[in-house]
């Protein structure tokens, strides 16, 4: 698998998220786990996941507890393997999700995840989300003192905006190592980001990057064209137009089967030539 570069630690160019095995229609566990083995086995080291990706109000940290258990019984070596967990956001159990960022909720949600984790420090956190209720410095900087604190190796932000990028940057000390924002072929709001994010050589990480849990399975038009050629699903295609759309790009395509992962995961052997480009929004 190709790698690219989060701050100093290279992971493999396409990213698993771990969302779709602790919400709303996840797997029963034992799939959930092989789920999560099948990425390891096609090379895959990053993990996406966040402490607000469960159900119920009484088990946060559903997904990481799953992704540590993964790890702890996978048979090979995991020690390259990048967990990027996030703090900031909760779900109160009726199926909204709300945001905190005051920095006493962001450092004590940061123990709790290192603790589910079973880490020392975690290996890429991200503010989850900005609480309009709390001034974004505040916030950013609950971040900053958890990275001097040794707590976490590297940063990050998500559902940030350019300026939020680089008051970010500014408030980490030049740390900041990534951006994670909603960006599809059907949701490009966060072109202005991505740009930043390759201007400055930080990783940007697309979430929902075939379009969402609901959408994922239907990625037509252009994309199924362009897939019939090479023999290879218009997932496969979708993900290696992220890769193409920049070098600091890393998709963390979610999944909730063995099967998609390892689908996803050969997309970064897909190389879509200049044609193929045009044709793709
Ligand atoms: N920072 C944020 O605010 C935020 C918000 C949302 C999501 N995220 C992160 O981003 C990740 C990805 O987003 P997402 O899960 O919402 O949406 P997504 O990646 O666009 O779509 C996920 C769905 O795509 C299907 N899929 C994946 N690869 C496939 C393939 N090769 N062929 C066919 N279907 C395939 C999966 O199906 P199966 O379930 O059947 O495997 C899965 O349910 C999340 O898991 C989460 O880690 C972050």
């Amino acid at each position: 698998m190709q790698s690219r570069r989060i701050g100093d630690v290279r992971v493999s160019a396409i990213g698993l998220g771990g969302m779709p095995m602790s919400i709303e229609g996840r797997p029963d566990e034992d799939r959930s786990i092989r789920t999560i083995h099948a990425a390891l086995d096609a090379g895959i080291t990053l993990i996406d996941t966040a402490d607000a990706y469960h159900i119920g109000a009484d088990e946060a940290g559903h997904n990481e507890s799953l992704i540590a258990r993964a790890l702890a019984a996978y048979g090979g070596d995991t020690s390259g393997v990048l967990v990027a967990t996030k703090g900031g956001h909760l779900r109160p159990g009726d199926g909204s999700w709300t945001v905190d960022g005051s920095p006493d909720y962001l450092k004590q949600a940061c123990e709790a995840s290192l603790k589910r984790l079973g880490v020392d420090a975690i290996g890429l956190y991200q503010h989850h989300r900005p609480d309009p209720r709390v001034p974004y410095a505040d916030s950013i900087g609950a971040i900053r003192d958890l990275l001097d604190a040794g707590k976490i190796r590297l940063a990050g932000i998500s559902n940030a905006n350019p300026q939020q990028i680089r008051e970010a940057q500014e408030i980490l000390g030049g740390r900041l190592v990534s951006v994670q924002n909603q960006f599809s072929p059907e949701f490009r709001s966060s072109e202005p980001e991505l740009e930043l994010c390759t201007e400055l050589g930080i990783a940007f990480l697309p979430w929902s990057p075939l379009g969402g849990i609901q959408a994922a399975g239907s990625l037509g038009g252009s994309f199924a064209r362009v897939a019939g050629r090479y023999g290879v699903s218009p997932q496969r295609v979708c993900l290696a137009w992220h890769l193409a759309k920049s070098p600091v790009s890393i998709p963390i395509p979610g999944a909730s089967r063995p099967e998609t992962i390892t689908d996803s995961a050969a997309a970064d052997t897909l190389e879509l030539t200049a044609e193929d480009l045009a044709e793709l929004p």
